[in-house]
């Protein structure tokens, strides 16, 4: 078999769109994400919701060598979504790569104490906001023949959420849809629609919040006895948008170090709480 030279993990003359990838070495996923990607060779449009948050990370991607463009906005805002891509097309004349990340993890509740508010403002970012960003790439990655949608969902989205409420659980598994959905209608253009289900990922705010006997007992819960470096989670999105990844679409990826075999429920969910510092 001869092999296929087009088949790469390279991501040179590509740009990438990554909502929620601020705060450059504070940032977590998002940020370590845009670096991913950048190293492998992409342009980088940051997407946050302050424009000081978007340059951190901009700043860190320019350090690296990296192109980079700050699109700061909302992604439940359509109008503003619209706007961003619009922005990012006419800067960089392409768009290759969308990385959904940017979440509201809202408040700690019971369900019966959840309000009307709290539910609405989950599913504006965390399910509005890909669907929003979705729509508006689509046309131009068809009109490549070349696209990638990575939507980063959490391993919430086939167990129960040990970090947040129903509602992120709710939003989470509902990005598994759309991003099925999406792989039946987008193929044929050359676009390609996956899930990454992240579990306990060791970003700055969370080991912020965690004393070491925390991190460690969190940690233990996975078969690897350990959590996630946030890079881990960039490295498999580089994957995902790689041309070598082509075939692999409406697929749903743990990161959790086999914590999906094991069993879950609101016992460990309890003790996640517990161990994070008021
Ligand atoms: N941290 C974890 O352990 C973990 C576990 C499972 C899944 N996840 C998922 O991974 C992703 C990244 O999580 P992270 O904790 O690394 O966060 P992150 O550091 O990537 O930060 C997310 C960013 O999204 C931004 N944001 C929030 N609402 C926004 C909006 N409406 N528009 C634009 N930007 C907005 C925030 O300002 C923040 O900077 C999220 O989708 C989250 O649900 C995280």
């Amino acid at each position: 078999m001869e092999l296929n030279s087009k088949l790469t993990f390279r991501l040179d003359g590509m740009v990438a769109f990554v909502s929620g990838g601020g705060n450059g070495p504070k940032g977590g996923m998002g940020a370590a994400i845009c670096r991913c990607l950048g190293r492998a060779g992409a342009s980088v449009a940051v997407n946050d919701l302050t424009e000081e948050a978007a340059l951190a990370t901009v700043r860190q991607l320019e350090e690296m060598g990296v192109k980079a463009l700050a699109v700061p906005g909302d992604v439940g805002d359509s109008a503003r979504v619209n706007a961003m891509i619009e922005q990012v097309v006419d800067h960089f004349g392409r768009i290759d790569i969308l990385v959904n990340n940017a979440f509201n993890p809202g408040p700690r509740k019971y369900l019966v104490d959840l309000t009307d508010e709290d539910w609405e403002a989950s599913m504006a970012t965390n399910l509005n906001g890909p669907f929003f960003l979705s729509r508006a790439v689509i046309p131009h990655m068809r009109q490549q023949g070349y696209g990638r949608i990575i939507n980063i969902s959490s391993l919430a989205a086939i167990r129960v959420s040990m970090n947040g409420a129903a509602q992120y659980t709710a939003m989470k598994e509902a990005l598994l849809g759309l991003t099925r959905h999406l792989t039946v209608e987008a193929a044929r253009y050359g676009i390609t629609s996956n899930a990454i289900l992240p579990a306990f990922v060791l970003n700055p705010r969370v080991v912020e919040r965690l004393d070491e006997e925390g991190i460690r007992r969190m940690g233990a819960s996975a078969p690897t006895k350990r959590g996630a470096d946030p890079e881990e989670v960039g490295m498999l999105a580089v994957f995902l948008a790689s041309p070598a990844a082509g075939q692999i679409t409406g697929t749903a990826i743990p990161i959790d170090g086999g914590l999906h075999c094991l069993a879950g429920g609101p016992e460990r969910r309890n003790a996640m709480w517990a161990a994070y510092k008021k």
